[in-house]
């Protein structure tokens, strides 16, 4: 079995800024309400770039980075849950952008955890020899599913992408990682899409391409995993979470993040934090988040940290992480 780092991140966000006190003018909400009960204070809100663009320049910039060519990559996945098409696949689009013609592209949905996911699969192509050089994206555009009439929803969220490069290597770079699920809350964080109809039934037209959200429910699962997810990484490796040097979550709520380091004993400037800018951006947030972290500098080699994220399906996953 072969090893895995990250070599490289880049990301994406759309130009168009949107505040809260912008989401006031058409619906009933205010700064003050969306900024004590989320942290979030904008988001990007895509004008016409759908997820394949904001994937693809997220990907782009991965690849700069990387020093690779795009024939060096060998497998593209991007996670999304709101992908261009039913087929082709978002990662098969970000391929014919990127002239990556060598690599086997499909794409992962598991909403806000899929970026865990996807780099949970890329690195087991690694790992057994299949692949030697993946692009992991997270790119998301939720505006077009949102409702933007219902104000429990439409404050949270936001467009944009992030991505890595994932290499075969000698040094241990991904440390652990534990992904988990439960179908059973599917309902608590859904978005539906086309109805099952067909010339052989009789079927009723209940097409909801809109998300929906029990904001309590989410909360509570939230809290619950990521304690759970955290806790899984570090048993049965030699370290503990002292020796973590940043928590890197699914940029969803502050009083979520807080409530969680609350109950792990962990100061919040522990946390990397920018919903402040993005909102939540589901699959993308945490690729976002590392790429500020990496541009930032504020990752050594050698720094270990974890990404842990949680979201629709209901899914959950992190990963323990050596930086490189
Ligand atoms: N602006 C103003 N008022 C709003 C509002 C908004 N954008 N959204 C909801 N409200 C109102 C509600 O209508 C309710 O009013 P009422 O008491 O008159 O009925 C009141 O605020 C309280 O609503 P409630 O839903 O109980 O608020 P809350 O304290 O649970 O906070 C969330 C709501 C969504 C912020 C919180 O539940 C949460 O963070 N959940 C997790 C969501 C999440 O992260 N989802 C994505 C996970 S991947």
């Amino acid at each position: 079995m072969f090893e895995v780092k990250v070599i490289s991140t880049g990301r994406y966000v759309p130009e168009n800024i949107v505040t809260n006190d912008d989401l006031a003018k058409f619906v009933d909400t205010n700064d003050e309400w969306i900024s004590d009960r989320t942290g979030i204070r904008e988001r990007r809100i895509s004008k016409e770039e759908n997820t394949s663009v904001l994937a693809a320049k997220a990907g782009e910039k991965a690849l700069e980075e990387s020093n690779l060519t795009p024939e060096d990559i060998d497998l593209i996945i991007v996670a999304t849950a709101t992908p261009d098409n039913f087929t082709p696949s978002t990662a098969c689009m970000v391929q014919e952008k990127l002239g990556a013609m060598n690599a086997t592209c499909f794409d992962v949905n598991a909403a806000c955890t899929g970026f865990i996911y996807a780099t949970g699969i890329a690195s087991q192509f690694i790992k057994t020899g299949q692949s030697k050089n993946a692009l992991v994206i997270g790119a998301e555009v939720l505006s077009k599913i949102i409702d933007w009439e219902d104000r429990n929803t439409c404050v949270l969220f936001g467009d944009g992408a992030g991505a890595v490069v994932l290499q075969r290597s000698e040094e241990v770079g991904l440390i652990s990682q534990y992904t988990g699920s439960d179908g059973t809350g599917g309902k608590f964080l859904a978005c539906g899409t086309v109805p099952l109809k067909n010339p052989y039934i009789d079927g009723k037209d209940d097409f909801n391409g809109k998300l929906s959200m029990d904001g309590r429910e989410v909360f509570r699962f939230a809290t619950k995993v990521m304690i759970q997810c955290i806790n899984k990484v570090l048993q049965d490796t030699e370290y503990t979470l002292n020796d973590i040097k940043y928590i890197v979550p699914h940029q969803a709520n502050l009083r979520i993040i807080d409530f969680v380091g609350k109950k792990l004993k962990i100061d919040e400037e522990r946390f990397y934090i920018n919903l402040d800018k993005y909102g939540n951006t589901s699959g993308a947030s945490i690729p976002i988040a590392l790429d500020e972290m990496n541009k930032e500098g504020l990752l050594q080699k050698g720094d270990k940290i974890i990404l842990v994220g949680f979201g629709g399906g209901l899914t959950f996953g992190a990963h323990l992480i050596q930086w490189q």
